[in-house]
Order: structure tokens, then C-alpha cells, then sequence
């Protein structure tokens, strides 16, 4: 005699919900569809249970988009095919885009607007997160708010010469780079002046979209590549809501930071919006002598200690390092190979626990500027140092 199967709650809404997605979606590799399909389930699932402990009602009630749950034209079936693909958050083909699709809104527990998600395979995540790991913007943002930036990311692939932004354009998205070389175009005296590249890493097209004004420069790809896009009302929720927690955190000590007191409060302060803060662990080598250089750093705790490879009596090279200088709280350093367009002169280790705040060459060189005479002042004060410890005379600046 076959005994009844007994069929657990929720299994034939779960399959049914995924059979529906399959056929709007039509994926090429179902097995992998499915993983997406229910690991995205489950994230909604969790954070549903979540609002629910929060406010007594689930995450996506009331949610905003598409039709209302209730409309009265809508069949039964079109009615559950609409809950499902709301629930699910998925709404836009799996496969790489060229520009943004429609995404899915969903309602943010925590804010009163939308939440944008792209949804993505793996590998897509995987080289989301390895192109963004360094981007200065997103260092000081909670787990959960770098997660929501990521799920709103979207894949641009890029061809030679197309222009990604155009200078006096409005803002539409942010931009971080995964592969490619970008030019970066200046109008000045009538002309377009080439003023910079990212060379297959950074991130570009911030200015417009946190201070509301027209794109600022002009980014041109010399070849193929591929970009991550965040689009504007994701930015503004996330990023420039947390410029204003960074303005409250770093406001005090970028004032007295000796370097910056020739600035104005607006321009420090938008040295802070752009600012990222990375911390050290003890022995932790943060510059290599003789790499190429993208950033500069100022420490807000800690200390570094500056070492040079010293030379032999021929002027040559050997590989022992001695140490010319340190820089606490307040100092700053690895401004000499942005400023000479040099390698890196010299390693630098964190003594002890260490945080810094770091800029990158872009932003150095659009907002430090007026700083420059001091810099270079303090270039002449190493070629001293290092005339003092190695006996030759040294050129830093050419
Ligand atoms: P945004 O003005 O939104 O669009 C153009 C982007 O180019 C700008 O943001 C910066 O991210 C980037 N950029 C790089 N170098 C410069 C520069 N020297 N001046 C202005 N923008 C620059
Ligand atoms: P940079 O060459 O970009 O990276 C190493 C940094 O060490 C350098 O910039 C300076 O900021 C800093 N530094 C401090 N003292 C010296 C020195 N005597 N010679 C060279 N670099 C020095």
C-alpha cells in the first residue's frame, strides 16, 4: 500500500515562482538560473523575517512599483506572476548589459526610497567585487550599504573612443572602472586639453552627481573595456548621505591638518567627500619603493616609518633599507611621485596599528593644488635628509 506523501508548506509556490521566472527570463543554463533564482529567495526571505521582527509587517508590502498587489484588472495568475517577480527582485535579463535595463525597485527597510538591484551571475559579482575593492568612496561605507551599492552596480562593456561622460552634461551615473584605459578631457582656453588617464583601475563621474552640477570633464575609452555603473538616486541615497556622517567625522581633523590650513573650509571639505579611510596592521607596507603611484595619504592615527634602499659607495643600489623619516597623526606623505610623475622614492611601513586617509591622484591633483608650494618646499627638505645620509647629491624633483 503506497503511503501519502505529505508535500511541505511553500514548495509548490517556491517552484512555481522559479518555474514563472524561467519562462520570462528564458536563462541559456537552467541549473544556474536556479541558483541565482533561490539564493536571491532567500535574501528576501531573510531580510523579510527581518522587517518583520523591526515593524510586524514584511519587507515588501507597500513596495512601490509596477502594479499595486490588488488591482482589480489583473487575473489571479498575472496577479501571483506580479507578487513573485516582486518578491524575487528579478526584472532584468541575466546576461551581460550594454546599458542599464530597467531595474527592479524594491522598498529599503531602513529608507523611504527605492532599492535598485541588477541581479548577476557569479563571475559578474565576483569581478564587481574585485574591481571595487579599492575604490576610495565605498571605504567608508557600513557592509550592508557597500552590499546595496553592489546589487545596484551594473555591467557597461565599452568600446574604443566611445565617450563615457561629456563635459557639461547632467550627471546620470558613477562609475568604477574593471578593464580599460580612459582619457580624461579638460576644456581650458577654448581648447580640450587631455589633463589625465585611468589606467584599468579607479572610479570617475562622482562630481556631477554629489554637488548637482554638469559633468566636469570629458571621459573618453582609447580601447575596449568594461565599466560598473551606479545610477544617480543610488549614489545620492548611499554616498552622499555618507559624506555628510564623513564631513561630521573628519571635519575637526582636516582643519588641523598643517598642510590644508591655506584652504578654504568648502575646498577642504570636499577633500573630505572624496576622501577614503584604510587601516594598517603593524609592519604593513603601504607604498613600495620604485612602484607606480595613484594616491596620497595623510595619517589619522598611528604612524608610518619612511625607508629608502640605501646605496654603495658606486652610487648603486643595494636592497637594504634605512630609514629617513616617520609621519604621525596630521603629516602627510607619498605626494612626491604625484607631484614629479616619478615611481614611488621611497617603501613605507605602518608602526603599530595605523589609519590614514588616502586621496587619489585624480582628486590630489584637482583639489591640492593650492597646496603645491608647500609640497614642493618639503621635496627640497628630503633632497637634504638624503644628501645627509647618503653623501651625493639628489634630484627628487626632475
Ligand atoms: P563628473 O564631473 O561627474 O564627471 C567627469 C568626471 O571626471 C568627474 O566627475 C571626475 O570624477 C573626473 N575627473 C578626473 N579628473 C578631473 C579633473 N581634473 N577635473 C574634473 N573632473 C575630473
Ligand atoms: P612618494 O615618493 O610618492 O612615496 C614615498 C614617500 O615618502 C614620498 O612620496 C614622500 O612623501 C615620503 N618621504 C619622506 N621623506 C623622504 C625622503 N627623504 N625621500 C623621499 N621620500 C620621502
Amino acid at each position: 500500500m503506497m503511503s501519502a506523501v505529505e508535500i511541505p508548506a511553500g514548495l509548490k509556490e517556491l517552484l512555481q515562482g522559479y518555474t514563472v521566472e524561467v519562462l520570462r527570463r528564458r536563462p541559456a543554463d537552467l541549473v544556474e538560473f536556479a541558483v541565482q533564482h533561490f539564493t536571491r529567495t532567500l535574501e528576501v526571505q531573510r531580510k523579510d523575517q527581518r522587517a518583520k521582527k523591526r515593524s510586524g509587517r514584511p519587507a515588501w508590502k507597500g513596495v512601490s512599483f509596477g502594479a499595486k498587489p490588488n488591482k482589480p484588472s489583473k487575473d489571479d495568475e498575472e496577479e501571483e506572476e506580479d507578487i513573485v517577480t516582486r518578491h524575487l527582485n528579478i526584472s532584468v535579463p541575466l546576461q551581460s548589459v550594454q546599458r542599464p535595463t530597467t531595474p527592479t525597485m524594491t522598498d529599503d527597510d531602513d529608507d523611504a526610497e527605492p532599492r535598485v538591484m541588477h541581479p548577476k551571475t557569479d563571475g559578474q559579482r565576483r569581478r564587481l567585487q574585485d574591481a571595487c575593492r579599492d575604490i576610495l568612496l565605498f571605504k567608508t561605507l557600513e557592509q550592508e550599504q557597500f552590499s546595496e551599492v553592489l546589487d545596484a552596480m551594473f555591467e557597461v562593456l565599452v568600446k574604443p573612443q566611445e565617450h563615457i561622460i561629456d563635459q557639461g552634461d547632467d550627471g546620470d551615473n558613477f562609475y568604477v572602472i574593471e578593464k580599460g584605459v580612459y582619457d580624461i578631457f579638460v576644456q581650458k582656453d577654448g581648447g580640450s586639453v587631455c589633463v589625465g588617464k585611468y589606467d584599468n583601475k579607479g572610479s570617475f563621474g562622482e562630481l556631477a552627481l554629489m554637488y548637482n552640477t554638469p559633468r566636469a570633464a570629458t571621459i573618453v575609452a582609447t580601447q575596449e573595456g568594461a565599466l560598473w555603473g551606479l545610477d544617480r538616486a543610488t549614489f545620492h541615497r548611499l554616498i552622499v548621505k555618507n559624506n555628510a556622517k564623513k564631513r561630521r567625522m573628519y571635519e575637526a581633523f582636516i582643519e588641523c591638518v598643517p598642510l590644508l590650513k591655506s584652504l578654504e573650509l568648502s575646498e577642504r571639505m570636499k577633500i573630505v567627500d572624496v576622501l577614503g579611510a584604510r587601516a594598517f596592521k603593524d609592519g604593513e607596507r603601504l607604498i613600495a619603493q620604485g612602484e607606480e603611484a595613484d594616491c596620497f595619504y595623510i595619517v589619522e592615527s598611528g604612524e608610518v616609518k619612511i625607508m629608502i634602499k640605501s646605496k654603495t659607495k658606486a652610487g648603486q643600489q643595494d636592497n637594504t633599507e634605512v630609514e629617513v623619516a616617520r609621519c604621525s597623526r596630521g603629516q602627510y606623505f607619498g605626494e612626491l611621485a604625484l607631484v614629479t610623475n616619478k615611481p614611488r622614492a621611497a617603501s613605507v611601513y605602518a608602526v603599530g596599528e595605523t589609519k590614514c586617509l588616502v586621496i587619489d591622484i585624480q582628486a590630489f591633483e584637482r583639489l591640492l593644488g593650492p597646496c603645491m608650494d608647500i609640497m614642493k618646499r618639503n621635496i627640497s627638505q628630503y633632497e637634504d635628509q638624503l644628501v645627509a645620509l647618503f653623501g651625493s647629491s639628489v634630484d627628487l624633483k626632475h
